[in-house]
């Protein structure tokens, strides 16, 4: 048929009215979707006992080898409704576990799988606060994305991540669980992390479901020491400390993980505030809320209930929907309904949420989706995703120092390699390492290996313990370390004698696993045990040194920081940490890491966080005086600032311009600089955006990150970047919890670190 104007058009008015439909049909087929899950799970409902419902609320602890007969029993008995399981269960053991559930429990309603993948199941990649350091979204997404494709390929439903918490506190063990102590990053990272765990929708086999963490506040622990009490203003709260919440539940989280901390004096478990006037009201989440582990027993210790019955209602009444490692809703839920001290209706519309999240997962449609046999060997090699454990690890790689350009390396180099951390792959996978296995990690010394070119020699000393004392890793949860009985002297002169004949020594410093992890809290953040004698004396021997930190916080190395020529943090970065920390020792990989957190000169400082008050006596290190709000033996700026990162390349960045100097309310901004890679190599660097709201109803903070663009420029190449200031970025929360903009002035500032900015201002018209 040919084809006339006139058929052109009518083609044209049919696709428009297609388009113009098409939302409309979308729309309507969702609410088509939630009638029938409404539908089902009412019919579901009415069918139950009142044991069967409190048994949907229990989730129960499932070993390596989760098949004791009594726990059968109790599942096919209806008295389990999800199962917390080691990350190293086997296959076979959870379809067993969900045989009694769909084929001997009364009404055949499927368990779901739950476990810790916090940064992977068999492909182990950096720990999060290294993974937050390569301000790489896109790489943070697609370990997300295998992370699930891994867990959900074992068994998993849904993984106790990511963890949300904002931490400004490097004693916290948990800190290198979460993303930093930036809102605004650990925001973005959320929204990435959640959509690439769960896909597009929820049902497909290889979607993980996400229960974001900890709500709320833990990251705020007082001193640092875990489990401890958070208490803070509701201002602070809401502004610094949720959004990462809020950003996780708007990209579609389907569960929420209370914290095993109280909340300026209510244990979270037990907040209603929390649980139900700001997620359930405010922020009108639809998904499943779940206890920590134990958290709702805890609540006897806490002080806020009397027994095991107290402990189960006031969690209940607050919103925590099921309980982790349950005791007491078990005990106590079923007396508690029957004296109406619970009524039905709460303990429904609970039970209502736990059938909701299974149908979400597409369990009742196919209770063994994601347990469907593999074949082979559980970490099989064919199973893991080790080239983008590679490039996920060097992007998480952060240069601190390059003096003199002592890096890259050459390949040709004689190399001693030192340090308790040089050849170690139990330590390398960090905490919550999940199913990764130390045997099939790359150490250092193997990256270096084969980085190095055929007639280049590679000497190794351990040179010292990671800790003098064995037993100081006796009470942690991750203890496993290996300990060189030898004197502390011998293992030194071991490691001064390699470092004698080597061009260059590499050292490799840092901390346990098990040290930065859950219950892991410390006082010092030294380097520890012999590890600054032994730096000490391999700076005595006068070759270039090398410092290749890995360790899961901020570490105060002020004085290793001087003696190293060059220092590159490495957090614990994964199954192919070698590799990656030599591509870029070697320069195959040009270093783009930035700091997603400070690091301070001493522990006395902490906290220490970019993003602070002014106050009314601010330091001015440019014009020292007395009486102002300082620190009078330290140098008051931290050693290295959030932001920081350095590169083998050069980077000069323009003075922002603004798309306009005078903004009307409600409009956005666009703020442009002009970024030129002045050096010899092609690399990465991170432009940072950040905003200060000069006066204003409550004290702003001197400095906000609002925006950030990741780049790769090659030698000599310049780029303009546009960065989009969206009217929320000149929000803050008042004294009325209220979110509010304020007219005045703003200054802008971009820099390629929260230190070095060039700064203009706008104003914000009323
Ligand atoms: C306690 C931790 O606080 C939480 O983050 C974790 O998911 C659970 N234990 C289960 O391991």
């Amino acid at each position: 048929m040919k084809k006339t104007p006139a058929r052109l058009s009518m083609i044209a008015t049919r696709l428009s009215a297609a388009l113009v439909l098409l939302p409309i049909l979308a729309h309507a087929a969702a609410i088509d979707m939630q009638a029938n899950k409404d539908r089902f799970v009412d019919s579901l409902l009415a069918q139950m006992t009142l044991q069967e419902k409190v048994g949907q609320l229990r989730m129960e602890y499932a070993g390596a080898q989760p098949n004791p007969q009594a726990m059968l029993d109790t599942i096919a008995s209806g008295q389990v409704g999800a199962m917390f399981t080691a990350p190293t269960a086997s296959q076979a053991g959870l379809r067993e576990l969900q045989d009694a559930a769909v084929q001997r429990s009364r009404l055949r309603i499927p368990l779901f799988f739950a476990g810790d993948v916090v940064h992977g199941q068999r492909t182990i990649f950096p720990i999060n606060l290294g993974q937050a350091s390569s301000w790489d979204l896109q790489a943070i997404g697609k370990s997300a994305r295998v992370a699930a494709l891994e867990a959900t390929a074992d068994g998993l439903d849904m993984t106790f991540a990511p963890m949300l918490d904002i931490s400004r506190d490097p004693r916290w063990g948990r800190i290198s669980e979460g993303y930093g102590e930036d809102t605004y990053l650990v925001s973005r990272i959320a929204g990435t992390v959640i959509r690439a765990l769960q896909g597009p929708t929820l049902g497909a086999s290889d979607s993980l479901m996400a229960c974001a963490k900890h709500f709320a506040g833990y990251g705020a622990v007082e001193g640092g020491r875990d489990y401890n009490t958070s208490d803070m203003s509701e201002r602070r709260l809401v502004e610094e400390y949720l959004p990462p919440f809020k950003a996780a539940l708007d990209a579609g989280a389907g569960a929420v993980m209370t914290a095993l901390t109280s909340l300026n004096g209510v244990p979270a478990t037990a907040n209603s505030w929390l649980l139900h006037d700001i997620l359930r009201q405010q922020w009108q989440f639809k998904g499943l809320v779940i206890s920590d582990h134990g958290a709702v027993e805890e609540l006897i210790a806490h002080g806020v209930a009397e027994d095991g019955n107290q402990a189960a209602l006031a969690a209940l009444a607050a919103g925590t929907q099921m309980s982790m490692s349950d005791r007491y809703f078990a005990r106590g839920l079923t007396s508690l309904v029957k004296q109406g001290q619970v009524t039905e209706q709460q303990l429904d519309s609970a039970v209502r949420q736990v059938l909701a999240t299974k149908y979400d997962l597409g369990l009742f449609e196919a209770p063994y989706r994601r347990l469907q046999p593999g074949s082979g060997p559980d970490n099989e090699a064919r199973r893991q995703h080790r080239a983008h454990a590679r490039d996920m690890a060097r992007r998480s790689l952060v240069l601190l120092k390059n003096h003199d350009e002592v890096l890259p390396l050459s390949r040709h180099a004689t190399l001693a390699l030192i340090g308790p951390l040089a050849d170690n792959a139990v330590d390398i996978l960090g905490s919550w390492h999940a199913n990764g296995e130390a045997e099939q990690a790359v150490t250092l010394r193997q990256g270096l290996q084969s980085g190095q070119a055929a007639d280049a020699r590679l000497l190794y000393a351990k040179g010292a313990n990671i800790s003098d004392n064995p037993q100081a890793f006796a009470l942690l949860a991750d203890n496993r370390v290996n300990f060189d009985p030898r004197p502390a002297e011998t293992l030194r002169a071991e490691a001064v004698a390699a470092a004698q004949q080597a061009d260059v020594v590499v050292v490799a410093l840092g901390e346990a696993r098990g040290m930065s992890h859950e219950g892991a809290s410390r006082t010092e953040l030294n380097l520890p045990g012999q590890q600054r004698a032994l730096l000490r004396a391999l700076k005595g021997t006068g070759k270039p040194l090398v410092l290749v930190l890995m360790n899961g916080r901020p570490l105060t190395i002020s004085e290793e920081s001087q003696w190293a020529d060059a220092v590159l943090e490495t957090w614990f970065s994964g199954s192919e940490g070698g590799n990656a920390i030599a591509d870029v020792l070697f320069g195959a990989y040009n270093p783009s890491g930035k700091l997603p957190v400070t690091f301070p000169r001493s522990v006395g400082q902490i906290p220490l966080y970019y993003n602070h008050l002014n106050t009314g006596r601010p330091f001015d290190p440019a014009r020292p005086a007395a009486y102002r709000s300082r620190y009078y033996d330290i140098d008051d700026t931290p050693l290295y600032p959030f932001g920081h990162g350095l590169s083998y390349t050069s980077f000069s960045v323009s003075s922002p311009r603004l798309s306009s100097t005078r903004l009307q309310a409600g409009q956005g901004l666009q703020v442009q600089v002009t970024v030129r890679n002045e050096g010899m190599r092609a690399g990465e660097t991170v432009v940072q955006l950040y905003i200060r709201d000069r006066r204003a109803s409550v004290s702003r903070p001197v400095k906000e990150l609002k925006g950030f663009d990741k780049l790769l420029l090659s030698p000599g190449q310049t780029r303009e970047v546009t960065l989009h200031l969206p009217a929320s970025a000149f929000s803050f929360v008042d004294r009325n919890l209220r979110w509010v903009v304020e007219p005045g002035w703003f200054d802008v500032m971009v820099g390629l670190d929260s230190q070095t900015v060039q700064t203009t201002s706008f104003e914000l018209m009323p």
